[in-house]
């Protein structure tokens, strides 16, 4: 182990930083981190072994006691739900003679759920070790059952059964450009780096990952802030179940994304650049190095870059399944190797980031836009969209539709011209944002993609009138009770209660009582949460409540209260201690 862990840390420089990167390895060569190994590290690094737990215990593809040689994760979003995934988890469960949370006796496979692991166009879907599974059925299920019982290792598994594909059915103004490698570089240095800057304001940008935030105004103030060092993030965590538009931007579009982040470079003055890319993507983590190693070598990374005195470079971290990583100052965290919990703000990122140095984090289209704005200029890009909302915005579509998968189109576009593109029909309602954005019913279609109307960081998911409200709405809930951080005590406590409460009502216990509980609940969770996670997580909630308030109370007893567990029943270990079993004993004689 001593030799293994040597290697390791010379190739992370023995720096703690890297720590979860170091960790990553450990676990893929000992399938959990050993105690043993935990020592070694904190000693090697000079950090406590407390501080190395933390961070196991925080992200779910680590651990402390060790998974199968073939660890199967299945992905658990909504659209997987839809494809069947309970049942073909079921037969998985069975023909691998695995229970799903458990490790095999004999240690060769363990099997569990895991969130939306961001192929929801080809689900269902799901990881081992890992690498990604799609398109999952009962034949292919039997051929992986069939791989791991001959102990095949997985660098000789066919490779349909890792097959991704990248499903663009409508490339707009961004996917259907083609620019040359360092034109964006090019075009900024014969421009001139402060006009790109006012350029790319001109364009009116908004930030691609949700909440819109102007990228000009991000990028002036992390280069106005003075410090010998400043950092540039892309934000490829891509977490928000529905969504995968940024794994098919790196599948198929990498080169233009580095382009982009080397543009943010050169404008705030940064040297290192980190892609922090989501570990459900480790599939895609070889070919970004392959493709950062061609870009050294063509000068478009490194030092001098295209002999314009432009120093910088990029490095790839790959998380390790926590979607609250998603949140740029818990991603800034994860990148320093600790768990990934959010920090106060302010102070912002862009003033003290990484290593608290002015840091720009973006969303992996935002810098795809922002290149293809050097080159082409801020009003070419400002003259598609809506006043408030320029360009364009790439989608992944997916759910009740014939053709899932990527769509790009100029905001401002009517939720109706999508349903019909992509070939849904029937319609209840469509999740735009994700979970965590907004439930919107089939009297709203005619209603805009736009961040004055509704704004999505790219997860549209369709649901057709089969579909049951409650059970989509229970998914997203345990979702966020599942994906909470635990900082802090609102959404922590809040976001489970929330889902018992749910649960309550929706298996037909609830009371007139529970359904106001359950939204002063959703209210206080909104309110006093710490981060973003906590302020949405009541959104499936109040967007249904909102629409569908029928629903709900037919899903009512005709009470006023029911408690949510049973006191009488809990109050038998006490009668039969005390010998009585007598009426006054029982609390409904009592109520009576
Ligand atoms: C819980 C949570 C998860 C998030 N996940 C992502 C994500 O996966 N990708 C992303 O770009 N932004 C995500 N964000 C938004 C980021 O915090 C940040 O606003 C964004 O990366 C900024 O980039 P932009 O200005 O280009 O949009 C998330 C925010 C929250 C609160
Ligand atoms: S709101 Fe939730 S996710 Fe955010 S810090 Fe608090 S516990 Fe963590």
């Amino acid at each position: 182990m001593k030799t293994f862990l040597e290697t390791v840390l010379a190739q992370a420089d023995y720096q703690p930083v890297r720590l979860l990167t170091i960790l990553r390895e450990v676990q893929a060569q000992y399938r959990h981190i050993p105690a043993e190994a935990i020592t070694l590290l904190a000693e090697a690094l000079h950090i406590p072994r407390t501080q190395i737990i933390s961070v196991v215990e925080f992200y779910s593809f680590l651990h402390l006691t060790p998974q199968g040689s073939y660890d199967i994760l299945i992905s658990d979003s909504i659209t997987d739900r839809m494809l069947d995934k309970e049942n073909l988890l079921s037969y998985l469960s069975s023909v691998l003679k695995v229970k799903v949370g458990e490790v095999r006796g004999d240690g060769l496979v363990s099997l569990n759920n895991t969130s939306c692991t961001g192929m929801c166009d080809q689900g269902p879907a799901g990881l081992v070790n890992g690498l990604a599974l799609t398109r999952l059925d009962r034949p292919k299920i039997d051929e992986i059952a069939a791989l791991i019982d001959q102990q095949k290792p997985l660098g000789e598994w066919p490779a349909h059964l890792f097959e991704v594909s990248d499903n663009i059915h409508k490339a707009g103004l961004l996917l259907n450009l083609p620019t040359d490698k360092g034109a964006a570089i090019k075009a900024a240095y014969n421009r001139g780096i402060a006009a790109t800057l006012d350029e790319i304001d001109r364009s009116g940008l908004r930030g691609r990952g949700g909440a819109g935030f102007k990228t000009a105004m991000k990028w002036r103030f992390c280069a106005d802030e003075k410090s010998d060092v400043h950092y540039v993030v892309c934000n490829a965590d891509e977490g928000e179940p529905g969504t995968f538009k940024d794994r098919v931007l790196l599948n198929s579009y990498a080169d233009q994304v580095f382009e982009g982040m080397t543009l943010a470079a050169a404008i705030i003055g940064a040297k290192q650049g980190f892609l922090y890319l989501r570990g459900e993507y480790q599939h895609l983590y070889s070919k970004l190095q392959a493709i950062l190693q061609q870009r050294r070598s063509e000068g478009l990374l490194g030092n001098n870059i295209l002999e314009l005195g432009l120093d910088f470079d990029i490095e790839i971290c790959l998380g390790a399944g926590a979607y609250i990583c998603g949140e740029e100052s818990a991603l800034i965290e994860s990148l320093e190797g600790k768990p990934g919990i959010p920090r106060n703000r302010p102070p912002y990122p862009v003033t003290s980031g990484y290593l608290n140095k002015p840091t720009v984090v973006n969303n992996v289209e935002t810098f795809l836009a922002a290149g293809k704005i050097a080159v082409h200029g801020g009003a070419w890009f400002s003259g598609f969209g809506t006043e408030k909302s320029a360009g364009s915005k790439i989608l992944s579509i997916c759910g009740d539709c014939a053709e899932p998968g990527i769509y790009e189109y100029p905001f401002g576009i009517s939720i109706r011209q999508i349903l019909h593109d992509c070939g849904a029909e029937d319609v209840l309602g469509v999740q735009i944002g994700g979970p965590s954005g907004t439930f919107i019913s089939n009297r709203e279609f005619d209603r805009q993609l736009a961040f004055e109307d509704l704004a999505t960081g790219g997860s549209f998911i369709v649901f057709n009138n089969s579909r049951n409200i409650f059970e989509i709405t229970q998914n997203f809930i345990h979702f966020f009770a599942h994906e909470s951080c635990g900082f802090c005590t609102p959404c922590r406590v809040g976001t489970s209660l929330l889902k018992k409460q749910l649960d309550k009502i929706v298996d037909g216990h609830g009371s007139a009582g529970d359904v106001v509980e359950l939204e002063s609940l959703c209210q206080l969770v909104k309110n006093n949460s710490h981060c973003g996670l906590g302020q949405t997580a009541a959104n499936p909630i109040l967007s249904t409540l909102q629409r569908y308030p029928d629903l709900y109370e037919r899903q009512l007893k005709d009470i006023s209260y029911e408690p949510g567990f049973d006191l009488d029943g809990a109050l038998e270990v006490a009668r039969r201690m005390a010998h009585r079993d007598d009426a006054a004993a029982h609390l409904s004689q009592v109520e009576d």
